[in-house]
């Protein structure tokens, strides 16, 4: 059985930040979440995040266990006090991650779990993942005696000569858990930084003739840790390129993915195309053949197929099939649009709910009305729709056609085939098939057979 312990209690000083470290975000997620998705993508359930106490505040979201590390003194305090933690299991392994690691992969995990196990003989005491760094850097570096791992040595304890290896200890570990426990409780802050390094458990290892694997790391992107907001940045692009091709191979368009901002968890279905400078998070769900962007936002925004956005933004809202919003049209407030609605030019559409085919063409604002079907609302609308005190519902029949300009008071009521005349102030409810116009609206006289 595999559980893992994420360290995250670190304080994330060059951060400079009232936040905790690894609560700040890449693609809109926590950069704790892709690691317990990593971690979770290898098939390890059971975790336990090493925290300090402004983290455990907001550990709840993540949906796994947490341990108060009270003083920051070492990564071997911080594994020491998670396995203080952690029922002893015979025959346990245990993975050691960062919290700060959003690139890191379950491939990865699985990787470096898997090189424990030995096919004849005895199973390794510690896995570690190893990656080749440009130099300088501030990880440990791998001290080999031939192929074997020697030791780990950290930048402020190191010499020269060690200062010039240029192959890391990335910071990722798998460990047999029994052996792990002797380790731990052997540490001794005996080193430059007065700290316990979870890096001299190698040595401690290798001197008990134990068996210590390094795993070397194809890409130094997965293991780079966050300290700085220049390094999130770096990590937010990585990441975002990442989910772009994961889009592209399912068979999106992406005209630009420099400028196209993903999420994780996103549906969008083949043949939609999505144009630059464009941002699709919160769960948003697309259909296929749709067509986004330029320049627009959706969050939580589900569309069906063959959907049309254009400089637009979509929040909290739904659309039907062949829906058309744009350019420059804001929908928000869990608003509904049926199928092959066209909303257009420098309309708001707010907590509303427009039956199919109902047309909003020009400089609109919709809050808190419902459409039925095939009415066409003229340029310039608007629903009075706040008292100064509430917000007050309309509701516009089908097939009815309000004119340009025309104000609709809430609460009010237009029936089915009604009409407004253009500048029409709708005060009173109009019944169905009635023609009003006016300020206050009043109703015009019946039509006339023949009459147009
Ligand atoms: C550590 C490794 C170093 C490695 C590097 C990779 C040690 C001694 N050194 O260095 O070899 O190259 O990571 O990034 O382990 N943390 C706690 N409690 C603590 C201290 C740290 O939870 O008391 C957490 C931090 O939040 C962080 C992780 O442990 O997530 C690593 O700590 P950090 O201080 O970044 O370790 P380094 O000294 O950089
Ligand atoms: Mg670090």
């Amino acid at each position: 059985m595999i559980r893992a312990v994420v360290l995250a209690a670190g304080k994330g000083t060059r951060m400079k930040s009232a936040r905790s470290k690894v609560l700040h975000e890449i693609c809109g997620r926590p950069m704790l979440w892709y690691v317990l998705q990593a971690l979770r993508g290898a098939g390890i359930e059971e975790i336990l995040v090493v925290a300090n106490g402004e983290l455990e505040a907001q550990i709840g979201a993540f949906g796994v266990a947490s341990v108060v590390q009270e003083e920051q003194l070492g990564t071997g305090d911080a594994v020491r006090v998670a396995l203080e933690r952690l029922a002893p299991k015979a025959k346990g392994r245990i993975v050691v991650a960062c919290g700060d690691m959003p690139l890191v992969t379950a491939e990865l995990f699985r990787g470096m779990t898997g090189s424990l196990d030995s096919e004849d003989g005895e199973d390794a005491a510690m896995a570690l993942v190893t990656v080749k760094m440009p130099l300088p850097s501030y990880f440990g570096r791998i001290v080999r005696r031939g192929r074997a791992v020697e030791r780990i040595v950290e930048v402020s304890d190191a010499t020269p000569e060690q200062l010039a290896i240029d192959e890391m200890n990335a910071g990722i570990y798998a460990f047999d858990e029994a052996a792990l426990r002797e380790a731990v409780a052997q540490l001794r802050p005996e080193n430059a930084q007065g700290e316990y390094y979870l890096t001299d458990t190698v040595s401690y290892f290798v001197n008990a003739g134990k068996q210590v694997r390094p795993v070397l790391a194809t890409d130094h992107l997965h293991v780079l840790g966050i300290n700085d907001r220049a390094e999130l940045a770096a990590a937010r692009k990585e990441m975002n390129a990442r989910l772009c091709a994961q889009h592209m191979r399912d068979g999106v368009t992406i005209v630009d993915p420099i400028t196209t901002y993903l999420e994780p968890e996103l549906e969008i279905g083949s043949d939609t195309v999505i144009y630059p400078n464009t941002s699709i998070g919160r769960l948003s769900r697309l259909g296929k053949g749709c067509v986004v962007g330029p320049n627009s936002r959706l969050s939580n925004a589900a569309a069906g197929d063959r959907v049309t956005i254009r400089e637009s933004v979509v929040v909290d809202s739904t659309l039907g099939d062949d829906v058309s919003i744009g350019p420059y049209a804001h929908l928000r407030g869990e608003t509904q649009l049926g199928d092959r609605v066209h909303v257009g030019n420098f309309v708001e559409i707010k907590k509303s709910r427009l039956a199919r085919r109902v047309k909003v063409s020009h400089l609109s604002y919709l809050g808190d009305a419902t459409v039925g079907e095939e009415t066409n609302v003229g340029a310039g609308t608007i629903t009075c729709n706040y008292d100064g005190a509430k917000k007050n519902e309309t509701t516009i029949g089908r097939d009815v056609s309000i004119g340009s300009n025309t104000s609709l008071v809430a609460p009010v009521t237009v029936g089915d085939g009604a009409l407004t005349g253009a500048g029409s102030v709708v005060t009173k409810d109009v019944p169905g098939g009635e023609r009003v116009a006016g300020n206050p609206a009043r109703p015009l006289p019946k039509k006339t057979p023949g009459q147009e």
